[in-house]
């Protein structure tokens, strides 16, 4: 479970991207966090991946409050969240199937369990056939799959999206959604940020909506607007 109190944010540039955030997230949810850009949205995810320290609040992530979490424990609650952004962020000079073992290899998994797990890895995504293919040689839609594969293989609790359709034309941005739909199915929590009002009329999903560093809407959208 996510739960995130009282959430201030104020760079220290004076901009405050976050007010008063209160959001509850129950393991094996399904949420879209929605606004237009400089809401705050990406903030939240630094904070939820401890990259940038909050003012005030508090996070706790399965049990552990984040905040008063020592530095050490850092990398290894980073493990326990899978994450995606909008550029996937691959290792341009690595194949498909190394930019996936490597997330494995970093943590010391057995060259033996790299070899079973990636390849069942990449045929989830639908990416059996691209294995030794560079990044440059895929299409953007392709390039995400590896980035969600490398994003699972160490079977995160939790999968943040910065965005991850934000490169990808309307029929490879469903098809990355359904995607996360089938992640999201066999249990992880998956938290997408979008800007598209499209993505979240065919999810129908739950939808945070937030508007200059607050919370605005909280809910599932049904036909006439947003249920709370
Ligand atoms: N490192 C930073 N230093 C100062 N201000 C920042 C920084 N990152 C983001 N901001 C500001 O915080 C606000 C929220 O930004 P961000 O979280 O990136 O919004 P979104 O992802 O919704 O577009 C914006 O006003 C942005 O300019
Ligand atoms: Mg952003």
């Amino acid at each position: 479970m996510i739960e995130i109190i009282n959430l201030n944010k104020t760079y220290e540039t004076g901009n405050r991207a976050l007010q008063n955030i209160n959001i509850t997230i129950d393991d094996g949810e399904f949420v879209f966090i929605m606004g237009r850009s400089g809401s705050g949205k990406s903030t939240l995810m630094k904070l939820l991946l401890k990259e940038t320290e909050m003012t005030s609040g508090k996070i706790v992530v399965n049990d552990m409050d984040i905040g008063s979490m020592p530095r050490r424990y850092v990398p290894k609650y980073r493990r326990r969240l899978g994450v995606v952004f909008q550029d996937f962020r691959l290792l341009k000079d690595r194949t498909v199937y190394e930019n996936v073992a490597f997330a494995q290899r970093v943590i010391g998994v057995s060259p033996k369990k790299i070899r079973e797990s990636v390849p069942a890895m990449l045929k989830m995504v639908g990416l059996s056939s691209k294995y030794k293919a560079f990044p440059n040689q895929l299409s953007g839609g392709e390039q995400q799959r590896v980035a969600i594969a490398r994003a699972l293989i160490n079977d995160p609790e939790v999968l943040l999206a910065d965005e991850p359709t934000g490169n990808l034309d309307a029929h490879n941005s469903m098809e990355i959604m359904n995607l996360l739909e089938e992640i999201n199915d066999r249990g992880t929590t998956v938290v997408v940020v979008t800007h598209s009002q499209e993505i979240v009329d065919r999810m129908r999903k739950r939808v945070i909506l937030m508007d200059r560093g607050t919370v605005i809407s909280d809910g599932r959208e049904g036909g006439n607007g947003y249920e709370i």
